[in-house]
């Protein structure tokens, strides 16, 4: 591989996805940072390229594919960090979550908007952001990685891929994107390309969405760090991690530890 890797990261002007841009830059990548808004902050930060596009449009991603070309003629990293469930739902008529009362984390009936609250419409743009948008950034990098034999993929997922609770009612979604990069991954790990997701927890940059007695929840009794998640997919999409591939990591302090999976 080159000595200096290069990485797009969509989703980069927001928490994780400008966590991950340090992370990775720490690590000598070279950086194509891809948001709406064009990521023009953390592109300076880091001696990054900076894109405004979407990823809900295809040749916005394949914008993004020919400047890491243009620029450095390979790629050898995809992250997909883009969207949110809440900013998703903002532009449909969803009422109100009611506020949380207490230690609801685990399980409560009463908490979280009821999943039929939510107009069809909703869910469709939702799994449109969580699900197709990861696979058409997936899609736009795969001739190159295929080219190179060799390319690592992370799509940000959350906990909900784990284990669906009723505050996150759009949560399984993920469990969608989960089972795609698992036939992806099972499809081009002879071409050199792993592919994986990762889960993040109770994270400091959504602790208004969530009720503070939720961290007593959590056995680490406290939440993430944007840089946690950014640091473990700098881990994911490294030599390192190189016999890792279709593997949800969960990044949650120890909320969801299956056994047997
Ligand atoms: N933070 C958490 O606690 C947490 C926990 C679990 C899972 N997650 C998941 O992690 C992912 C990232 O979360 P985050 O907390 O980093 O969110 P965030 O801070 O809201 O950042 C979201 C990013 O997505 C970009 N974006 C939104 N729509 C876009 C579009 N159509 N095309 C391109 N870029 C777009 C935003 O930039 P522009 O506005 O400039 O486009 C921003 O850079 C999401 O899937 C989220 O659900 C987060």
């Amino acid at each position: 591989m080159d000595k200096q890797p290069v990485a797009i990261i969509t989703g980069a002007s927001g928490g994780l996805g400008s966590a991950t841009a340090r992370a990775l830059s720490e690590k000598g990548y070279r950086l194509i940072l891809m948001s709406r808004s064009g990521c023009v902050e953390i592109a300076r930060e880091t001696g990054g390229v900076g894109i405004a596009g979407s990823v809900l449009s295809d040749s916005d991603m394949d914008k993004a594919v020919q400047t890491a070309l243009d620029h450095y003629g390979r790629i050898d990293a995809a992250i997909f960090g883009a969207g949110r469930h809440s900013e998703v739902m903002k532009g449909y008529d969803v009422p109100a979550a009611p506020p949380a009362t207490g230690d609801s984390f685990s399980y409560d009936p009463h908490y979280g908007r009821d999943v039929f609250d939510i107009p069809w419409d909703a869910w469709h743009a939702d799994y449109d952001m969580m699900v197709l948008a990861p696979m058409r950034m997936i899609k736009a990098v795969l001739p190159q990685m295929k080219a190179q034999k060799n390319g690592a993929i992370v799509a940000i997922s959350g906990i909900e891929a784990a284990q669906p609770r009723l505050p996150f009612p759009l949560g399984p979604t993920r469990l969608a994107l989960q089972g795609f990069v698992k036939m992806l991954a099972d499809r081009h790990g002879r071409d050199g390309i792993r592919i994986n997701t990762i889960s993040p927890g109770l994270m400091e940059s959504a602790a208004s969405e969530f009720h503070p007695q939720w961290t007593d929840q959590v056995p680490m009794g406290r939440v993430g760090k944007c840089r946690e998640v950014g640091d473990t997919i700098a881990f994911l999409v490294s030599q390192s991690a190189g016999y890792i591939t279709g593997q949800c990591m969960t990044v949650d302090g120890g909320v969801n530890r299956p056994l047997g999976l």
